[in-house]
């Protein structure tokens, strides 16, 4: 029997009143945007409380197309949140798991995608959830358990090692930024399987979801995002180096070890840019893939600015945290947008590219025109042609590969047919 007072009662009825009505227009907006396509994937976001699995924010942010973060370490870098809900929804529309599925989640976070993941393998299938985090593995299955999910098993882990316990697995899925594939993904893959991992390739992250050919992992979808990178003895640091003065707030960031001369590049900051407009004009939008574009004419990278370092106008990157960009020794170029005009009613930009130091000149042209092939690509619709392939770390080169990254257990190429 009930022993809830009145008012009480009234409260938890407002309460549940505002999480379905919140909960059911995140999922229209999902819905409308694209991130939910098919049915089990909106079931279960229609299903799954997520307020329970965020309780430092109120019910209104708990359903906001935003990520929650619960976790920071001592300098305040956050280290477990819960996932942005567009990304969350993405990504499991590219593991296509089934009623049934046995399931693997490597960051646990919240609990939040381990209850999703039990709605879409139903009483038939098995989730297990793997943590680095012992306090927060723990704090996923209060919120498991509090929101009716205590089937779902949320263990103490490294996710590099995977969880060979409950193996074979026919879809595993990775929600922390991973630097490499380790051979226990693919060892504990049920024949089939289909990997969903973040991979962060020069610096920029995709969700790739990925089968096995023999030896070789090939992409059948990439999703744009970003994530909170994998802990552990296998994680790499993430090498940002801030060019110029300390304090400048312009950082370059490079991964897998890529060399970066970052004296030579904050002389360059210091000097004249050299801006090239490349005629390209698009809809003001994410520009899906283009960093993969620049690699054509160096490395890539990404140029992060600080607000300071913006409002300054020391530099003027396309988005609010900076831009896709590539350098050399002692150059190095990052894009920009200028408004442009339009019929479509939508808001317009031109792209560009800015570059500093000697070699800037060579740099900005050939990222302007890297920007044109992008654009030719992307007006015939030939950015879904972007590959990925994780190779064993043995594998000689792709001599068509427009990006070659030699991680610590494989060689990734990133391919198009594009371009
Ligand atoms: C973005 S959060 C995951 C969000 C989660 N799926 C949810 O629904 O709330 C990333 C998580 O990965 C965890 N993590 C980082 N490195 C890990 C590793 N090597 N093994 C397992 N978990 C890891 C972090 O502790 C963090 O909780």
């Amino acid at each position: 029997m009930s022993t809830l007072h009145p008012v009480e009662t009234d409260a938890v009825r407002e309460e549940e009143r505002t999480d379905r009505v919140l909960r059911a227009a995140m999922v229209d907006k999902l819905r409308d945007w694209g991130g939910v396509r098919t049915g089990p994937v909106e079931a279960a976001m229609r299903a799954v409380p997520r307020h329970v699995f965020v309780p430092s924010v109120t019910l209104e942010q708990a359903y906001e197309l935003d990520s929650v973060v619960t976790h920071r370490d001592e300098s305040g870098r956050a280290i477990s949140s819960a996932s942005d809900p567009g990304v969350v929804a993405a990504m499991l529309e590219q593991l296509d798991a089934r009623p049934g599925h046995r399931i693997l989640e490597i960051g646990a976070g919240t609990g939040y995608n381990a209850a999703l993941l039990a709605e879409l393998a139903g009483p038939a299938g098995q989730v297990t959830t793997v943590d680095i985090g012992a306090d927060i593995a723990a704090g996923a299955r209060r919120a498991l358990g509090a929101a009716g999910y205590d089937r779902v098993r949320a263990v103490h882990g490294d996710g590099e090692a995977g969880h060979p316990e409950r193996a074979p697995y026919d879809r595993i899925i990775v929600t922390a930024g991973a630097w490499d594939v380790p051979p226990a993904w693919r060892e504990q893959l049920a024949p089939n399987g289909r990997l969903v991992v973040p991979l962060r390739i020069q610096g920029v992250t995709r969700s790739v979801a990925l089968e096995l050919d023999g030896a070789v992992w090939r992409s059948v979808s990439i999703v744009v995002c970003g994530f909170i990178p994998m802990r552990g003895p296998s994680a790499m640091e993430e090498t940002n180096v801030e060019l110029g003065a300390a304090g400048s707030g312009v950082w370059l960031r490079v991964d897998d070890g890529q060399p970066i001369d970052a004296a030579a590049l904050g002389r360059a900051l210091t000097g004249a840019p050299v801006l090239t407009w490349s005629g390209v004009v698009v809809p003001w939008a994410p520009m899906t893939h283009l960093d993969f574009w620049l690699a054509g004419v160096a490395p890539i990278c990404r140029v992060l600015v600080s607000d300071r370092a913006r409002e300054a106008g020391l530099v003027d990157p396309i988005y609010r945290w900076g831009s896709m960009g590539c350098y050399t020794d002692g150059s190095f170029a990052y894009l920009v947008r200028r408004p442009a005009p339009g019929d479509t009613g939508q808001e317009m930009v031109e792209l560009g590219a800015c570059a500093y130091g000697p070699d800037g000149e060579r740099l900005a042209g050939e990222a302007a025109g890297r920007v044109r092939a992008w654009g030719v690509a992307r007006a015939r619709d030939e950015l879904t042609g972007l590959r990925i392939e994780v190779h064993p770390k043995e594998s000689a080169g792709d001599p068509a590969a427009m990006i070659t990254a030699n991680k610590r257990h494989s060689r990734v190429f990133v391919t198009t047919t594009g371009g």
